[in-house]
């Protein structure tokens, strides 16, 4: 299985800024090595910018967020079928700042999994408990509950190739404190559990990815353990040397 090296730019650059990067990036990397896909995802205006200088690096583009709904009056929101329009592949559900500062919750996020897939996107389910839910030992609580109500719909449909899982420990996001080999291994070890429960047939080969201050200096190690199979990658993905460093780790 190859490992899926993802960036998330979240709400940054503008369009100049995001092109830029993406030529920079894809140059760095050359060809691409045979065990790693590259996945970017960057704000909606730099997406139809960018997606062609991805796509002709061998790349994958992606979209943060979009509304599951085919078209309709839901202002302000992008449908899947906007997203594939610009050369979009792949879209983020349930990101922890969607959950925890838009209010987004699990059903919701359930439905834009089930949709994005009907749609044709490769969904990644981002799930992850906070600092107060492990201190209070949920995690595995949490995590259970975001993976039952985000495949919800998907158990019968779900296909491995189009579906990831990004274990994102919210304390971990941004603030340079990485979760430790032990946790990593841990959380990864129940998400796998749980994935070949709920989709007994395509659970063992859905991709898990680590996100939470990955950088170029501790992404070898991750990217090695069991059940770690990419990583979603934000602050350290803005930079082209800084992905690329971490694409090939
Ligand atoms: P950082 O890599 O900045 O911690 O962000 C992780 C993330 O949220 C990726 O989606």
């Amino acid at each position: 299985m190859k490992k899926l090296m993802a960036a998330n730019w979240k709400m940054y650059k503008t369009v100049e800024e995001g092109v830029k990067t993406a030529e920079e990036l894809t140059g760095l990397l050359g060809e691409m090595p045979a065990d790693r896909e590259v996945l970017v995802c960057p704000s909606l205006t730099m997406l139809q910018a960018v997606c062609p200088i991805l796509k002709q690096a061998g790349c994958h583009a992606g979209a943060q967020n979009f509304y599951p709904s085919k078209q309709g009056a839901f202002t302000g929101e992008i449908a899947p079928e906007q997203l594939l329009d610009l050369g979009c592949t792949h879209a983020l559900a349930g990101h922890s700042e969607r959950r925890h500062v838009l209010g987004e919750m699990n059903e919701l996020i359930g439905r834009k999994v089930t949709f994005g897939l009907e749609a044709g996107l490769h969904m990644i389910l981002c799930i992850g408990e906070t600092i107060v839910e492990r201190r209070l030992g949920q995690i595995e609580e949490v995590l259970a509950r975001q993976l039952e109500s985000g495949l919800a719909e998907v158990l019968t449909t779900a296909r491995a190739e189009n579906l990831s899982v990004a274990y994102e420990p919210v304390w971990a996001i941004g603030t340079g404190e990485v979760a430790g080999p032990d946790e990593v291994l841990a959380a990864h070890a129940f998400v796998r559990a749980k994935l070949k429960s709920l989709l007994p047939q395509e659970g063992g080969r859905v991709r898990i990815l680590y996100g939470g201050s990955v950088k170029p200096d501790n992404a070898a190690a991750i990217i090695r353990l069991d059940n770690v199979d990419g990583v979603l990658v934000g602050g350290a993905s803005l930079k082209a040397d800084s992905f690329s460093q971490i694409v090939l780790a």
